[in-house]
């Protein structure tokens, strides 16, 4: 069994850089699980199903195949044989996932993927309901935050360097959308497992939210 950690969070507070660079510091296999909804999002997307129409969903469950793979380090999610890694990071489909990660069929779609990749080795697994739900006896749970402000600010940059048109009050209205509909759904909703360590980014930078994590994680081990 390897040791597993756990980071969940709302939507911009940094998981997936955070995670990202502990996992490589301390030579962990890194699963961004929002990545998965996400391909599931792209599907939904380019094949018109809404993910209030039950029966489509359904159908949907059934025919999407993800797995997971390692270029350079790097995740890559395969969607049904396509490599659809560089299709999801964009607002439409995010909204789109969290929308279709409040139902049931599509947690359960992917929930034996996440506990199976966990099993194999030393994994770094980011989400929403990692801590409270996939992997409940991980060794190290943080729940990773930061105030919507500071979030918004962080998206609102990163969009702009991709030269994306956006408004610093669209992001905000969008992060509190996506943390109300996150933290409010019947199914996994996301919230601080109870021994969760609490780590707000708003006023610390990558280097010291990495160092906090990765000098938690040597206590323990
Ligand atoms: O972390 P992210 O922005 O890539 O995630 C996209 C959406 O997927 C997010 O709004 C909620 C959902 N998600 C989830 O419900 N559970 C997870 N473990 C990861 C993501």
């Amino acid at each position: 069994m390897g040791f597993n950690i756990a980071i969940d969070g709302p939507a911009g507070a940094g998981k997936s850089t955070i995670a990202k660079r502990v996992a490589k510091e301390l030579s962990f296999i890194y699963v961004d699980t929002g990545a998965m909804y996400r391909a599931v999002a792209l599907y939904l997307i380019k094949n018109g199903i809404s993910p209030e129409d039950e029966a489509g969903l359904l159908r949907a469950c059934g025919q999407i195949h993800i797995s997971i793979e390692y270029e350079n380090g790097e995740q890559q999610v395969i969607l049904n044989g396509e490599n659809v890694t560089g299709q999801l990071r964009n607002e439409e489909v995010g909204n789109m996932a969290s929308a279709a990660a409040a139902k049931p069929c599509v947690r359960e779609t992917l929930l034996t993927l996440q506990r199976d990749l966990a099993v194999k080795a030393d994994v770094l697994m980011d989400g929403r309901d990692i801590g409270t739900n996939i992997l409940p006896d991980a060794q190290l749970k943080i729940y990773l935050t930061a105030s919507v402000e500071t979030r918004a600010g962080r998206r609102f940059r990163e969009l702009q360097e991709k030269g994306e048109a956006c408004t610093l009050e669209a992001i905000a209205k969008d992060i509190e959308e996506r943390d109300r509909k996150d933290m409010s759904r019947e199914t996994a909703p996301l919230k601080m497992a109870e021994d969760a360590v609490l780590v707000d980014s708003s006023e610390m930078d990558i280097e010291e939210v990495a160092a906090r994590i990765i000098s938690l994680y040597r206590e323990r081990r």
